[in-house]
């Protein structure tokens, strides 16, 4: 090593030129990266790439929001005349760019655990995991007929065409780049999801919980009880799947290890799809996703998402059902003690246990902590253990400023709006 040091050294105070460029171009690199995240930012603000002139993708993944729609619904509408019910809660894009690829066997290699232990299906984006890169989901709210509503590649490239921001997919792609459909139309979704990746708009971390863990906070008592009950494998067991610390490289968490699991939320009987008694979203084997469709032992799983300013979401879980924080952690705490509070009954009065999952796929919903205990048992967590959880899930919220938690979400859209 010491010889190689040395020959190099004497190689380069002679003339001849080094094997490596003397400058590596990364001056170039990085300017074409500035200017793809500014292309991606304008075609997500545009609402010009809609059938109905009037939605962008900010639309439903408001910047205002951390990218979460600014709304109550549990489904967004969308279609040509914007009448047109979604089937899924919009999730947010925050930290989505640390999503893995969907994975059967999911072994984790940065985590402090034991990397040879398989984790299951983990990975993959949407929320039964069916894309992998940014780019090529982008192409589904662009084509769906109840979202963007476009009828094909060849009609959302004509919109760009006549964007005033073309020139800045010529320059990055060539002059030629709209006279090919596809090529075009994969640029569109690179320049997309390189603007998803953002760091400072979509992955900030500065939630108070960061300050706290960076030593620049102080939890209150309740927010810290509520770490230790979310933490606590006989308590929540929350951080099972929504791990809470720092990982062995010093990472910030990001409250969910991407895995794929079936929780058996209660049906959320105000969709318009749910009208139908025999429609049901069964998440990985379908129907939205098809690869999985003959592997019953995938029906109803859907992939943990990141905590990250959760308190901001109007609905929570795949379909919307429930509505408010304190609901969701009590749906933990006592989904098998008290299920009657969670399911609707049938015809004798009794509760049906995961009642938006045919009977068949039933087997297949979690029962680990905090779940697995029976009718009457106390539950995981006291109502004021629930409190607490939800006090410290308050504090996963980006924009913490002691003293100015109001300004929360302002800068990140702003930041947003004027992102290079
Ligand atoms: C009409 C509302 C709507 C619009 C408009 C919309 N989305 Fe979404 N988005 C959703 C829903 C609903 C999901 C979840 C889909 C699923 O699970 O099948 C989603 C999921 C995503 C995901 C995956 C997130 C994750 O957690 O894996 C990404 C990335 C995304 N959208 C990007 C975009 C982009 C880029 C655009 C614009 C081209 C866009 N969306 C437009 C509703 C919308
Ligand atoms: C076995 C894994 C697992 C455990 C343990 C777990 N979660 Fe989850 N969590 C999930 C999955 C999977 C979802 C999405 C389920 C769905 O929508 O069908 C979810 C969704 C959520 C949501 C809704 C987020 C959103 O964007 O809609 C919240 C809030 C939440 N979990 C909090 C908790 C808390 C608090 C605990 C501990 C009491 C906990 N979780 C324990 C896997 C888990």
């Amino acid at each position: 090593m010491a010889l190689a040091l040395t020959v190099a050294v004497a190689r380069a105070a002679a003339p001849e030129p080094l094997p490596w460029a003397a400058d590596p171009p990364a001056a170039a690199a990085r300017a074409r990266v500035a200017a793809l995240r500014e292309l991606g930012r304008r075609l997500f603000f545009d609402v010009n790439l809609s059938a109905s002139r009037t939605m962008s993708c900010a639309s439903c993944h408001d910047p205002a929001n951390h990218f979460a729609p600014a709304n109550a619904l549990a489904v967004q509408f969308g279609g040509p005349a914007g009448d047109r019910p979604g089937t899924r809660a919009v999730p947010s894009l925050a930290y989505g760019a640390a999503v893995p690829f969907f994975s059967e066997h999911y072994y984790e290699s940065d985590d402090e655990g034991d990397e040879s232990r398989d984790q299951g299906p983990t990975g993959g984006r949407t929320w039964d995991g069916r894309v992998n890169r940014a780019r090529d989901q982008a192409a589904i709210p662009l084509l769906a007929a109840n979202e963007m509503a476009n009828a094909d590649a060849g009609a959302v490239v004509a919109r760009v065409a006549a964007a005033d921001y073309a020139g800045s997919l010529r320059d990055l792609y060539g002059g030629t780049i709209f006279a090919d459909v596809p090529r075009a139309f994969a640029a569109i979704g690179e320049a997309l999801e390189a603007f998803e990746e953002l760091p400072a708009v979509f992955s900030p971390f500065t939630s108070k919980y960061d300050a706290f863990l960076r030593g620049q906070a102080t939890f209150t008592d309740a927010e810290r009880r509520g770490l230790a009950a979310f933490n606590d494998p006989g308590r929540g067991n929350c951080a099972q799947c929504h791990p809470s610390k720092p990982n062995s490289k010093g990472d910030l968490p990001l409250f969910t290890d991407h895995g794929l699991v079936a929780l058996g939320v209660p049906r959320n009987r105000e969709l318009p799809a749910n009208a139908d008694p025999h429609y049901h979203d069964l998440g990985a084997c379908g129907p939205l996703r098809r690869d999985l469709a003959s592997r019953p032992e995938y029906c109803g799983l859907f992939r943990t998402p990141t905590l990250r300013n959760v308190a901001t979401r109007r609905v929570y879980f795949h379909n919307g059902a429930l509505r408010s924080l304190e609901d969701v952690v009590a749906f933990y705490a006592t989904r098998d003690t008290s299920p009657g509070r969670w399911y609707a009954r049938d015809a004798s009065g009794r509760p049906v246990v995961f009642d938006d999952l045919p009977a068949a796929y039933r087997g297949n919903v979690n029962r680990e902590p905090p779940f697995g205990r029976t009718r009457g048992d106390a539950p995981a967590l006291t109502p004021a253990e629930v409190a607490d959880v939800v006090a410290f899930l308050r504090t996963l919220t980006d924009g913490y400023q002691p003293g100015a938690a109001a300004e929360q979400t302002a800068a990140i859209s702003a930041a947003a709006h004027r992102a290079r």
